[in-house]
């Protein structure tokens, strides 16, 4: 796994072989639709062990939704390196030209539950899985290029806000503004996820980024910054605010599952950034903070690959609900930056993963390094069916030929300074790349971003409204005055909160 022809139907409707149904110990069940009962008219008898089982398994298939990311759908395909990156990574997977890698891919919304809409105004998450011969990389990103946020400790804040208030159970607009407003380097990523970038049409219809700044090492252990960007083929295509509130709440699962089914390929060729590691220190926009983005113009985009979706999973539970990712699955060849918000991730995903699906979550086929096998002394634990290891050597060091560790796999060594701190980054702009960015829209999308703004502000708190105009007015003053006159707030009135 994941098995080529596991897509394939294993059974057909018209099939007219019927096997005997049985309990989970084989024995053959007399009756699938009748409980056993003392006469025709009942009462139920204890010993129907066919129905105790059938119902107790029943009362045990919903595991716990992912804590962000709920809803979602994924394809496998392949990653094709299509130019060489060997001056930059010694990645096993980015070494030759024309090389293929099997990969999995789940998209999602992040803040709605398992069975909200696909359409909701949300990030699109955009996930990677690389099974190569080194191990797997996963590449966790996003639709849009930047975050709210770039300390992690502010994200189980910041998603309770976008999750449902703890009395009413209802989505609360005013938590919302109230901690963007109170976070200046939200505004950035506030005025792409409310231009209609943050209503895509389809998963097809979207770009995605890795967000963070990576770090490439080649075998000379030299490196360089990067960051990931995949374009869409389709291109990007998206809907307005009303169009997506009325769109069918699956419809982008729908359009993902039933485009792979006709036989068709989603494509989007992958392409980095890149940044002398020098370049670092004196670049005009910190370049681990994942609120902002590179210039093109600066940091032009090289490419690399192409990635292939063609292949739907067969069960979505087995190889979707159970996918697990991680931004700590790295591969000899790219490691993480010191981006803090990279940093705290490489925590959160397998210690909710070892919640969500047990401490061998790892053996899940799908999660499986199925190209390079898991060798290490980890053994037992709940669901450990792999063979566990089997009667080989489960402690080291030892004199009985068990894997070893590997120096010449080491990550680069990082050159540290300075006193610990809990603190800002020192150079922190949170406006200037929001102005840029809504100079660049049009006067149709500029329309969009205010009014969906000043919709989704519309019944919050006024010194909320006003706090945030003020980010909004340090960006463009065009910007926040648009979404001012929808609210009625005056010119003055934002100048006088923000001085
Ligand atoms: C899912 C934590 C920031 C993209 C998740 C999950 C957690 C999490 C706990 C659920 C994982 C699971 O149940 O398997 C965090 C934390 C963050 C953070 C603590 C910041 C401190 C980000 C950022 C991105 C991102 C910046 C994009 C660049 C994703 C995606 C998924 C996800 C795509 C869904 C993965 C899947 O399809 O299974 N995150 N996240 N997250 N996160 Fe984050």
């Amino acid at each position: 796994m994941p098995d080529k022809n596991n897509s394939k139907p294993t059974h057909s409707h018209k099939s007219k072989l019927h096997q005997t149904i049985s309990t989970n110990a084989g024995a053959p069940i007399p009756s699938n639709e009748h409980i056993l009962t003392a006469g025709e008219r009942g009462p139920v008898l204890l010993q129907d062990y066919f129905f105790l089982e059938k119902m107790a398994h029943f009362d045990r298939e919903r595991i716990p939704e992912r804590v962000v990311h709920a809803k979602g759908a994924g394809a496998y395909g392949y990653f094709e390196v299509t130019h060489d990156l060997t001056k930059y990574s010694k990645a096993d997977f980015l070494s030759k030209v024309g090389l293929k890698t099997d990969v999995i891919v789940r998209f999602s919304t992040v803040g709605g539950e398992k069975g909200s809409s696909d359409f909701e105004r949300d990030p699109r998450g955009f996930a990677i899985k690389f099974y190569t011969l080194e191990g797997n990389y996963d590449l966790v990103g996003n639709n849009l290029p930047v975050f709210f946020i770039r300390d992690p400790f502010k994200f189980p804040d910041m998603v309770h806000t976008h999750k449902r208030n703890p009395q009413s159970n209802l989505k609360d607009k005013n938590a919302f503004w109230d901690f963007n407003s109170l976070s200046p380097e939200t505004t950035h990523m506030l005025t792409m996820l409310f231009s209609d970038r943050g209503t895509p049409k389809s998963y097809r219809n979207m770009h995605g980024f890795g967000v963070h700044t990576f770090k490439f090492v080649n075998k000379k252990n030299e490196s360089h910054f990067l960051k990931w960007h995949f374009k869409s083929e389709a291109g990007i295509e998206t809907y307005t605010d009303s169009e997506a509130n009325l769109a069918d709440v699956d419809g982008a699962t729908r359009d993902l599952f039933e485009y792979i089914n006709k036989g068709e390929r989603a494509i989007w060729k992958a392409y980095v950034q890149i940044m002398p590691e020098k370049d670092a220190l004196t670049y005009k926009f910190n370049p681990f903070d994942p609120t902002k983005v590179w210039l093109y113009s600066d940091y032009p985009l090289l490419p690399v690959g192409k990635l292939v979706l063609d292949r739907n999973p067969n069960n979505f539970f087995q190889e979707i609900e159970q996918l697990a990712f991680s931004p700590a699955n790295f591969v000899p060849g790219i490691e993480a930056s010191p981006d803090k918000l990279l940093q705290g991730r490489l925590f959160s995903y397998t210690d909710t993963q070892r919640h969500r699906l047990g401490a061998n979550f790892a053996l899940i086929p799908v999660n499986c390094p199925y190209a390079k096998k898991i060798t290490n002394y980890q053994r037992d634990g709940a669901m450990r069916v792999d063979g566990n290891g089997g009667s080989s050597i489960n402690y080291s060091p030892n004199s009985y030929g068990g894997p070893r560790s590997n120096p010449l796999k080491l990550e680069q060594a990082i050159v540290l300074s300075g006193n610990s701190c809990r603190s800002e980054y020192p150079k922190k702009d949170d406006f200037v790349q929001a102005g840029l960015l809504y100079k660049l829209f049009s006067e149709t999308e500029k329309n969009n971003l205010t009014t969906n703004i000043a919709g989704h502000m519309k019944y919050i708190d006024k010194e909320i409204k006003v706090r945030q105009l003020g980010y909004f007015y340090q960006a463009d003053k065009d910007y926040a005055m648009r979404i001012a006159n929808i609210l009625g707030i005056s010119e003055k009135e934002i100048k006088a909160y923000m001085s």
